[in-house]
């Protein structure tokens, strides 16, 4: 029997933005192998590189170069267009500050994603998706009608929806209180893990990245360590 392919294959990675006098080496060459079910907590010192390594993971932004392969698609070729379309479905995303479109409610947030992606049922998967986030009450909420922990269950909802195998969490307690930030944790690792999606979270929270069953530790865009747990 053959093992597994990876889900996330990156080899000798690199990004570099801006140039000449203004060109800033971000990630300088980065091998990483992530399995289908892992929970991998990315940390490291501001300005490290971790938003920069999850914006590539996602399909954000594209390698400068090295060899990426993401959920079975070639994410170091691929055009801004291409890599948008790799996406969907794909990845999920789930950031600090939200990102909600204000004049959306909860459910049309969640639910527009997947009808550009040509779900047919969008409307009812956005509804269950967001009963499962505890957010049934609130569907017709705009999310400036939404607290901040809530605007981050309709984010979660959004990012899972879909069924992606990779969900992406760039700091997702970051702008909350600690209890508000331990609560959408929780929901956070339990969706994740019902929807079968494999999470990759940054954070600065040494708690929360014990939660997970690796921790990468990432400094001046290099894999310092990778502890599996
Ligand atoms: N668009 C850009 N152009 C030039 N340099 C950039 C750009 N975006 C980020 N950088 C630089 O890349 C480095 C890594 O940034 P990144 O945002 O990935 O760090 P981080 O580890 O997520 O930090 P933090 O913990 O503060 O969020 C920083 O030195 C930053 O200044
Ligand atoms: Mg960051």
């Amino acid at each position: 029997m053959t093992s597994p392919a990876p889900l996330i294959s990156a080899r000798a990675l690199t990004l570099s933005l801006g140039r000449d006098a203004a060109r800033v080496d971000i990630l300088k060459g980065l091998d990483l192998d992530v399995m289908a079910g892992e929970t991998v907590a990315l940390l490291g010192s501001s300005g490290s590189g971790k938003s920069s390594l999850l914006a590539v993971l996602s399909g954000l932004e594209r390698a400068s170069g090295g060899v990426l392969f993401v959920a079975g698609a070639d994410f170091a070729t691929l055009e801004e267009d291409g890599l948008a379309t790799a996406r969907r479905g794909r990845i999920g995303i789930v950031l600090q500050a939200f990102h909600l479109l204000p004049t959306m409610t909860a459910r049309e947030n969640v639910a527009t994603p997947m009808e550009l992606a040509g779900m047919t049922d969008a409307m009812s998967r956005a509804e269950a998706e967001l009963a499962a986030v505890g957010l049934a009450h609130r569907l017709d909420h705009y999310p400036g009608q939404l607290s901040g922990g809530e605007q981050q269950r309709v984010a979660i909802a959004r990012a899972l929806a879909p069924r992606p195998a990779l969900l992406f969490a760039d700091e997702p307690t970051g702008n909350l209180d600690a209890a508000t930030g331990a609560a959408v944790a929780d929901l956070l690792f339990d969706r994740a893990r019902q929807a079968g999606a494999t999470l990759l979270m940054v954070t600065h929270d040494e708690a929360l990245a014990q939660r997970c069953g690796r921790i990468l530790r990432l400094a001046d865009g290099r894999i310092a360590s990778d502890e599996t747990r």
